[in-house]
């Protein structure tokens, strides 16, 4: 998937030991189908050089307001006017402070302040020791850069080059990108509140064992990143598994269908959307034996005896909020065989305005995935692709059907 197929990035450095991050993140864009004209400040000359960054985004570097190269020689002003955005990264505190003013005597902060403000979103990943970042003059200059328009892409917290531990590092190129690609995505869902449930569920029988399922998470993830990119808020609500959770989602992991139900039900009563992608068991062991149950000499396998699980999807589409039309839910429907009629089936069952049916054994573990979308109106196939651009398409679908407000 090129996340920023056509898209083209100015990628500005400015002085900071965190330019070796900007050659992976220079790399991931164009890996990503974006085209990256990279331009440096002295000051990011002195921590990495320009045929680093040349060979990387496979084109010169930019590094003078008087550079001969451009015919009129203004690459401040055409230099911008290409640009789907600007990316500093790293913004160092001094460029920040730069910014502010307006200064203009050096091509990056020119080129800042000749773009076409309206068009051309400026992102900045700040990049400075802990005491420079929570200096009052950095935390000033970053509120007015973000009142003049600017986007700030925050800042990790760990350990520092310069030998302290604390915020202020440049968030890590995946984490840039993943909040870019989401920047640049259409907003349907602006101002909703969604509700993802994912992975499997792990009904314990003792304190070492239970049962559980093949599920990854990887559909109910990407969901919850694609309505993220959308503009929702998101939480997800994770059975145990071994995904990162997308950038800008809360996360709530949880266990058992039980717990799951529980950190379901007081998020749901504040949404917009419901999806349920979690494959939740159906049975639970009936007890849970506070200690590991023994194998008994000649004794034979313990019986086990099962209690349901309560279903969350049909109990949020149930609910009052759901009823009224203010909670909009969405099933998901893992079948072995005839997809059509057991998703039909399942979605008067579950009670829900949008069923979403795929193959179980071919979904489970996977990342792609082909998807049967069953509403009122009938059924429409997607077919095979990754489990993002899957997801990006539900989503835009959910923002579709969602009721206008009156
Ligand atoms: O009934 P079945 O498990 O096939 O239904 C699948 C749909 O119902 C999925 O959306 C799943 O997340 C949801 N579900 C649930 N709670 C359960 C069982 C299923 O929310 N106990």
């Amino acid at each position: 998937m090129s996340d920023l197929a056509g898209k083209h990035i100015v990628l500005g450095l400015t002085g900071g030991i965190a330019c070796y991050k900007a050659a992976e993140l220079c790399r991931a864009f164009v890996k990503e189908g974006a085209t990256v004209q990279v331009v440096m400040t002295d000051a990011a000359e002195q921590f990495i050089t320009r045929v680093t960054m040349q060979a990387l985004s496979g084109l010169p570097v930019y590094f003078s307001q008087w550079d001969a190269r451009e015919p009129n020689t203004m690459p401040h002003i055409n230099l911008s006017r290409e640009a789907d955005a600007i990316v500093i990264a790293p913004c160092s505190a001094d460029f920040m402070a730069r910014l502010v003013h307006g200064r203009a005597d050096d091509l990056l902060s020119l080129m800042c302040l000749a773009r076409p403000i309206d068009r051309v979103p400026l992102l900045l990943a700040p990049a400075m020791n802990r005491e420079m970042w929570a200096a009052p003059a950095t935390q000033r200059n970053m509120a007015q850069l973000e009142a003049d328009g600017a986007i700030i892409l925050g800042v990790g917290s760990g350990f520092q080059a310069c030998g302290e531990t604390g915020d202020g590092r440049m968030l890590e190129p995946h984490e840039l990108l993943e909040d870019i690609v989401a920047f640049l995505q259409p907003k349907p869902l602006a101002g909703k509140r969604v509700v993802v449930t994912a992975g499997p569920t792990f009904e314990a029988m003792d304190p070492v064992r239970g049962v559980t399922n093949h599920s990854s998470g990887k559909m109910g993830f990407a969901i919850a990143r694609a309505a993220r990119e959308a503009g929702a808020q998101v939480v997800l609500v994770a059975g145990p598994v071994h995904q990162r959770t997308p950038r800008g989602v809360r996360r709530i992991d949880v266990q058992s269908a039980q717990q799951m139900l529980d950190a379901t039900l007081p998020e749901a009563a504040q949404a917009d959307v419901f999806v349920a992608t979690a494959a939740v068991a159906d049975w639970r062991p009936a007890s849970v034996s506070t200690s590991k149950i023994k194998k008994a000499e000649g004794g034979g396998p313990p019986a086990l005896a099962f209690a349901e699980n309560p279903d969350i999807l049909r109990t949020v589409a149930q609910g009052e909020r759901a009823r009224s039309g203010r909670l909009f839910c969405v099933g998901f429907a893992a079948e072995s065989d005839d997809l059509a009629a057991n998703a039909q089936a399942k979605r008067a069952r579950k009670g829900v305005p949008l069923l979403v049916g795929n193959i179980g054994p071919a979904t489970f573990g996977q990342d792609d995935n082909e998807l049967l979308l069953v509403d009122a109106q009938g059924t429409r196939p997607l077919p095979r692709a990754s489990k993002r651009s899957l997801a990006r398409t539900l989503v835009a679908e959910i923002a579709r059907l969602l009721p206008s407000p009156a």
